[in-house]
């Protein structure tokens, strides 16, 4: 299309796979310098090693909030972290205390015994949408019917949002991450989101409902102001949703494409491995949340300067022939492997349990109850997510 840029290297994919330019940059120039689309130099790491030493040193390698937010992870106008009175070096000390907070809070409501607790609910959700499905006949698009209400209906339920918001949420959410709709468009949708959540928040000062708004809001309400409260909302609802929504709709591709393997995630003493190549393989999330160098500092042989920005690629990453063999190879026997799909370190995804669960059902009770499940057009006109944080797929249409 004419004036859009091209994705940036770390971006761009074929079919299932990081574009081979990817894997020469990590071979001949492991740290290697790139233009983000919004104008920003960066550094890109591509090793496995040298992204897990990244992502494990957050004294050196902070979070850089200014970058997240030009990738469209906004906090709402009026947080905590607009006082233009803070230097940039209290204003990083000041978010790595509330992330460091926050994440305390927020990570016994992920446990997997927590998990396991939504199980019967999730496994409800999957059911329901399997229903939908048959009767919406086919071929149907497996997108818009399976894999995006469900994480969508599972986040709302754990954060706590009640039936009756759900349908809102889910419109909204999906124009704000839709690539295709108007910046105009967008901003007006995430303006409605975010004053839904706000009252949302409102109401749960009044009276904690059940979830994790409500829990927070009950024992904790006194530390966080309302529009903290609000971010946290909307990064859980809209972390907990696109990332998940793609990894079951190019994972299912993908095991349409490998029919010889789809039983090993049938198989309870099979699948749980089976999901960790799936994850490996895909990597949905192009890379993490920028970071920023706060000193000096080398990443291999590469001089970093303070200041400069880093991104990590996990596709670079997981597709490492240092770090597991033959790494463009799906094996959903290869069992488990410390990929990065889900970051590393301190920030890395507490929803990783949560997903992994919804996975499990979405794959297995699909193929259990559509056995003879296949594409409906050519592989080659499936329409890629692209232009997203996260590698995914627009439509599906499927028959059975
Ligand atoms: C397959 C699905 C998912 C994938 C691939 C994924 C991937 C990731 C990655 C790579 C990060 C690290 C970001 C960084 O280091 O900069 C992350 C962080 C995060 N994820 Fe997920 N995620 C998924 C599902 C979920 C779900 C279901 C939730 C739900 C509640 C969630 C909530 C979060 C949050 C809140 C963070 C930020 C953690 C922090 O900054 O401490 N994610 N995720």
């Amino acid at each position: 299309m004419p004036g859009r840029l091209a994705p940036p290297i770390h971006a761009r994919r074929t079919y299932f796979d990081p574009v081979p330019e990817l894997g020469e940059l990590r071979e001949k120039q492991p740290v290697s310098r790139i233009r983000m689309p919004w104008g920003m130099d960066a550094w890109l790491v591509t090793r496995y090693d040298d992204v897990r030493a990244v992502l494990g040193d957050p004294d050196t390698f902070d979070v850089d909030a200014s970058s997240v937010s030009m990738i469209g992870v906004m906090q709402p106008e009026g947080s905590a972290e607009s006082d233009s009175s803070e230097t940039p070096a209290e204003r990083a000390q000041a978010e790595a205390l509330t992330h460091a907070k926050i994440r305390r809070l927020l990570l016994p409501e992920f446990t997997p015994r927590r998990t396991r607790q939504l199980a019967f609910r999730v496994a409800a959700f999957v059911d329901e949408h399997l229903d939908k499905l048959a009767h919406a006949g086919h071929p149907a698009d497996l997108i818009a019917l399976f894999a995006r209400p469900i994480p969508l209906l599972v986040i709302c339920e754990l954060v706590g949002v009640p039936k009756e918001d759900r349908t809102e949420f889910q419109r909204w959410n999906t124009v704000r991450l839709d690539t295709t709709s108007d910046p105009r468009t967008k901003a007006e949708a995430t303006k409605r989101a975010h004053a839904h959540m706000s009252e949302l928040v409102a109401r749960h000062r009044k009276q904690p409902g059940n979830g994790v708004l409500g829990r927070l809001v009950a024992e904790h309400g006194h530390e966080f102001d309302d529009a903290t409260l609000t971010g946290l909302v909307d990064l859980l609802l809209l972390a907990g949703y696109e990332s998940t929504a793609s990894m079951i709709g190019l994972g299912v591709l993908l095991l349409l494409q490998n029919p010889e393997q789809r039983a090993l995630v049938c198989d309870d003493e099979t699948a749980d491995g089976a999901i960790e190549e799936i994850l490996r393989y895909l990597t949905v999330g192009h890379t993490t949340m920028p970071r920023v160098a706060r000193k000096n500092t080398v990443i291999g042989t590469t001089k970093i300067a303070a200041g400069d920005i880093v991104m990590c690629s996990l596709p670079g990453a997981n597709r490492d022939p240092d770090f597991v063999e033959d790494p463009d190879r799906l094996d959903l026997t290869r069992g488990f492997n410390t990929h990065v799909s889900f970051g590393y370190g301190m920030h890395s995804c507490f929803g990783a349990p949560l997903a992994r669960m919804q996975l499990r059902f979405a794959y297995r009770r699909l193929f259990e109850r559509f056995p003879a499940l296949r594409l409906a057009i050519p592989l080659a006109d499936v329409e890629f997510q692209t232009e997203s944080i996260s590698y995914g797929i627009l439509s599906l249409p499927v028959s059975w």
